[in-house]
């Protein structure tokens, strides 16, 4: 109950010495609403303004996908280096610990598979539903320039809407479908199209002359990783998507699918939080290699806050 004994005044405040508090780390991101900025704060990182997003959703349109047979076994020993999964609600709910102090970005779209014309994808998780598993981020892939292009921007629009109404951040996908050439020209095409239409955050594949996506895109942009390279090739790739102006990845299958996962998603932190260079970034890798197949491990998951300059 309210208590009026030992009451007292508030002090006098300098004004002029008040932090407004009105700066907020991500590109055109300074206006939205404190719950999607508080969520977007979980996803990426305001230490350094970047984010490892670990992707293990490929079995929504493919199934068991090679490193994710068995969920569990996959995310257990790589959750405590992701900054943030991204994974369908059925794996949530089947394969992750309530307890992990992890954020979810949510897949929301389906309805396709590899069997079948790919682009015919829309909504399909409803935002209750999201509310209910407390996701930081809503995920819908858009499939520009694809048979059923109008269908997934349709059913994204009215996803942005839903994001909007309950605080909750949406991630534009830009799906590729069979006959697109993943360039720069294509790829600032569907990155610009997703943040006009107001996605807060777009994932989207590296090609040569990045910067142009990343420039003409008014929201951040994560990395998508792509299909598995030697890892020397994908920190490379991380490394240069960062220093064109990603603001991280959203990284699958060159993590999962290496001969040392930790290793690997160690490495890549390493080259997105701290800028470290490929050639040094591999030795964490190897180091997590040599020492895995002795049985032990070795660094910790580095603090965002410890970037290096
Ligand atoms: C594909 O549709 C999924 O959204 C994946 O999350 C995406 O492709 C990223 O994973 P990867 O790095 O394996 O390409």
């Amino acid at each position: 109950m309210a208590d009026l004994e030992g009451l007292a005044e508030a002090r006098d405040v300098k004004t002029k010495k008040v932090e407004g508090g009105a700066h907020f780390h991500l590109r055109g991101s300074a206006h939205l609403d404190w719950g999607m900025k508080n969520r977007l704060a979980r996803i990426i990182k305001p230490d350094t303004g970047r984010t490892v997003m670990l992707a293990v959703d490929h079995g929504y349109f493919q199934g068991p996908t090679s490193g994710l047979e068995v969920m569990e076994s996959t995310l257990e020993p790589l959750i405590p280096y992701a900054d943030c999964l991204m994974l369908t609600r059925g794996i949530l709910r089947s394969s992750v610990p309530p307890g992990a102090q992890v954020p979810i970005v949510l897949r929301v779209s389906g309805g396709n598979s590899v069997l079948s014309e790919l682009s015919n994808e829309t909504w399909n998780v409803s935002v209750e539903d999201c509310i209910r598993l407390n996701v930081s981020g809503m995920a819908m892939s858009i499939y520009v320039g694809a048979p059923y292009e109008h269908q997934t921007l349709a059913a994204f629009s009215d996803l942005i809407d839903a994001g909007y109404e309950a605080g909750i951040p949406v991630l534009a996908v830009t799906a590729i479908g069979r006959d697109m050439v993943r360039d720069s020209r294509y790829l600032s095409l569907a990155t610009r199209m997703a943040a006009e239409m107001g996605a807060n955050f777009v994932k989207t594949y590296y090609c040569e002359n990045f910067e142009r996506v990343t420039g003409t895109c008014p929201v951040p942009i994560v990395m998508a990783g792509g299909k598995k390279l030697p890892e020397i090739e994908a920190l490379t790739m991380a490394h240069n998507a960062v220093t064109e102006g990603a603001t991280g990845v959203d990284m699958g299958r060159n993590i999962f699918q290496s001969d040392c996962p930790i290793g690997m998603i160690k490495a890549v932190r390493a080259v997105v939080h701290y800028d470290e260079k490929p050639q040094s970034a591999i030795k964490i890798y190897r180091d997590e290699k040599t020492a895995s197949k002795r049985g032990a491990t070795t660094a910790k998951k580095p603090s965002p806050s410890t970037k290096k300059k």
